[in-house]
């Protein structure tokens, strides 16, 4: 970091002003609260050494990847704390106590430790007893509504007559980052958070029939299904960021199982369980990409992996790493730590499941270290009854990657050349072409999309739609329909929504957002990042600025554009002038005549603070 720099960081995060007490505290003792004032500026300095120290160089202006001080000011503490204790900062909070931690998110935020987001709710707005859960009825269940992946909501009523009518019906609000995808399953509406809350709403009304309070922050979409050992026949499946893969009663919230897929580590869950017959099958990703700096941990060891579980008990039938071979000494790093590899192959995403072909296929993200192999940025296929992995396909060779790794100033355990992080974070898409062939479809960070033989990996066309990045290319996904494929590109210049012919990757259509206008604080940019969907004939694109885009599938004509942010929801479960946000991560879903979008992600490639909302949809909202 620059000296200028520094004095600017110096003069613009000096002492926080004393905040106001929590809520709950005495406010007719002027004396308790000068006392607690004083008690919390002494913690806001401490913190401030520790931030200086520990987070500074990659937190202030430029940020490279990561979110900006100011940014991170608008969040909740907890979410800071979360980030420490068992998120994604886990590796930069090494050593430090709980008050440490504390102290880092009051100098952050400027609020006390405890400060929350007023969710006047839950409690308030609880279902009555007679609104059970009924799963008969239109379903988006989980990443898909089909085991293909091919984000097509085949029960939904929404077309292109309709789709410019789409009204807000109700907005439900509630604390953490908006990582999960709405999962529509008959009555219900099922949500995680980063703030560890898991919540089954009704879907006509949003009152709150059950909320779980998982042992991490969660940020995967739930899968829904039948379970022989749930008292009402039917369990919730979602996994949290310490690996905890949970079954809960569907009707009740009542917690079925916990299994932990990986115990140590930094290993993390993000793509959605896949459920086939009485198997879960859990992606294993994780956040080992973080440790560049870090001299005294031994990197890398952290493997993409799949776990595959009985939905009836909770014992893991298998574990499938994406690396076969498993991490071992191969150097030490720049003060003398032994380094391990191969590393890396994170499975972000969802797999997607071939049961003709008795295999699930997967995409994995970059490696870490310098060991080469062959599993990171590939497509692998793995038997859906051992794990074993039948072909593996490497798109990108050598992209050993690190966070933090800039060549002027690379972490300890940087890996030589730093690689162009050209990871796959969204899930393969299996089409049964009219042709009567099966094709696999990919797309990746690098821009590039392709179509690949189902039964041994091998490529029948490839194309590139976008220059690619760290954050760019394709993000989190694409959808298909019989015709194309429809992908977004997250590039900071030139992002867009296309549509590619299936059977030779031919540009059908291709849409250029606007230039970013983001009717919400914070980082802005209008990358499609977000899934696409189709329903009936309508591609929905989400965008970074925070508008939902929807176009004619054959022709790409526009024919709704909805800014969620441009305007304040008064929710259901009573916070008033809420608002929507940046778009990223997750799609729209839809089933029978409504949608569902989380607005507002707090994360790497945008924030929007604390103004988030789930929005439900439904023709002119009624
Ligand atoms: C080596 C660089 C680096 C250092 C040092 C670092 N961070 Fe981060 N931080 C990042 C990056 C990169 C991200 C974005 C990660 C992502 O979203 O994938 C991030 C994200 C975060 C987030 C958001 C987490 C989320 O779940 O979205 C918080 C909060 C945070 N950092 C706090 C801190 C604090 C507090 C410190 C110091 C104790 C710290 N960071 C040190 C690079 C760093």
């Amino acid at each position: 970091m620059t000296a200028a720099v520094t004095a600017l960081a110096g003069a613009a995060f000096g002492q926080p002003p004393p905040a106001p007490p929590p809520a709950g505290a005495t406010t007719n003792a002027l004396n308790g609260r000068q006392v607690q004032a004083a008690a919390m500026a002494k913690q806001a300095a401490h913190g401030e050494e520790l931030f200086t120290a520990r987070c500074k160089g990659c937190h202030m202006p430029p940020v490279e990847h990561a979110p900006s001080r100011s940014e991170l000011a608008a969040q909740f503490p907890d979410v800071i704390i979360d980030a420490l204790k068992t998120g994604k900062m886990q590796a930069m909070a090494s050593g430090l106590s709980d008050d440490d931690i504390a102290s880092i998110a009051v100098f952050i935020t400027g609020q006390p430790p405890d400060a929350k987001f007023d969710v006047a709710a839950e409690a308030q707005d609880r279902c009555p007893a007679s609104n059970r859960f009924n799963p008969a009825g239109p379903s988006w269940n989980g990443w898909s509504p089909d085991k293909q992946n091919t984000r097509v909501a085949a029960s939904t009523t929404i077309n292109a007559a309709n789709t410019p009518k789409l009204a807000v019906k109700w907005a439900f609000a509630y604390q953490g980052g908006r990582y999960g995808q709405p999962t529509i399953v008959g009555n219900r509406v099922f949500v995680t958070s980063s703030s560890g809350q898991v919540y089954a709403l009704d879907k006509n009304t949003g009152c709150v029939a059950w909320s779980y309070k998982a042992r991490g922050p969660v940020r995967v979409t739930v899968s829904v299904g039948k379970n022989p050992k749930a008292p009402s026949g039917w369990a919730a499946y979602f996994g949290d960021m310490n690996r905890n893969e949970v079954a809960v009663d569907a009707t009740t919230g009542k917690e079925l199982w916990v299994v932990n897929i990986d115990s140590g580590g930094r290993g993390i869950l993000t793509g959605a369980p896949a459920l086939w017959g009485n198997v879960l099958y859990v992606p294993l990703s994780s956040f080992e990409e973080g440790v560049a700096g870090l001299a005294a941990y031994e990197c890398c060891k952290q493997r993409g992996a799949v776990a595959a579980i009985d939905v009836a008990t909770g014992k893991m039938l298998w574990k499938s790493y994406a690396i076969p071979t498993a991490p071992a000494p191969f150097q030490k790093n720049s003060v003398g730590t032994q380094m391990y590899g191969p590393a890396g192959a994170a499975i972000w995403s969802s797999p997607t499941i071939d049961p003709k072909r008795g295999v699930l296929y997967v995409a994995t993200g970059d490696s870490y270290t310098n060991v080469e192999e062959k599993y990171s940025d590939a497509v692998e296929a793995m038997d859906l009854k051992t794990g074993k992995i039948r072909w593996a396909h490497q798109m990108t060779e050598l992209d050993h990657f690190l966070v933090g790794c800039p060549p002027q100033r690379p972490g300890v355990n940087c890996p030589t050349p730093n690689g162009p992080d050209f990871d796959f974070g969204s899930s393969p898409i299996l089409k049964h072409l009219k042709s009567g062939k099966d094709v696999l479809y990919a797309g990746q960070k690098s821009g590039q999309v392709y179509a690949l033989n189902p039964d041994d990996g091998s490529l029948i066309w490839q194309t590139r739609i976008g220059k690619g990045s760290a954050l760019g290319g394709v993000e989190w996904g694409m959808s298909a329909d019989n015709d194309n494929l429809y992908v977004g590109i997250a590039d900071r210049s030139l992002p867009s929504l296309s549509a590619l012919r299936l059977t030779d990757g031919a540009l059908v259509w291709r849409h250029r957002p606007p230039d970013p206008k983001c009717s919400f604080t914070g980082r802005c940019g209008n990358g499609y990042s977000g899934p696409s969907t189709v329903a009936n004939g309508v591609v929905f694109g989400v965008n970074q600025d925070g508008h939902i885009r929807a176009f004619k599938a054959k022709t790409g004509e526009m024919i709704w554009d909805y800014d969620t942010a441009g305007r304040r929801y008064d929710t259901v479960n009573g916070v008033k002038n809420q608002r929507g946000g940046n778009l990223d991560a997750t799609g729209i879903t839809f089933a029978g005549g409504m949608g569902f979008v989380m607005a507002g992600f707090n994360g790497a490639s945008g924030s929007s603070g604390p103004d988030n909302v789930l929005l439900a949809f439904s023709v002119d909202g009624k």
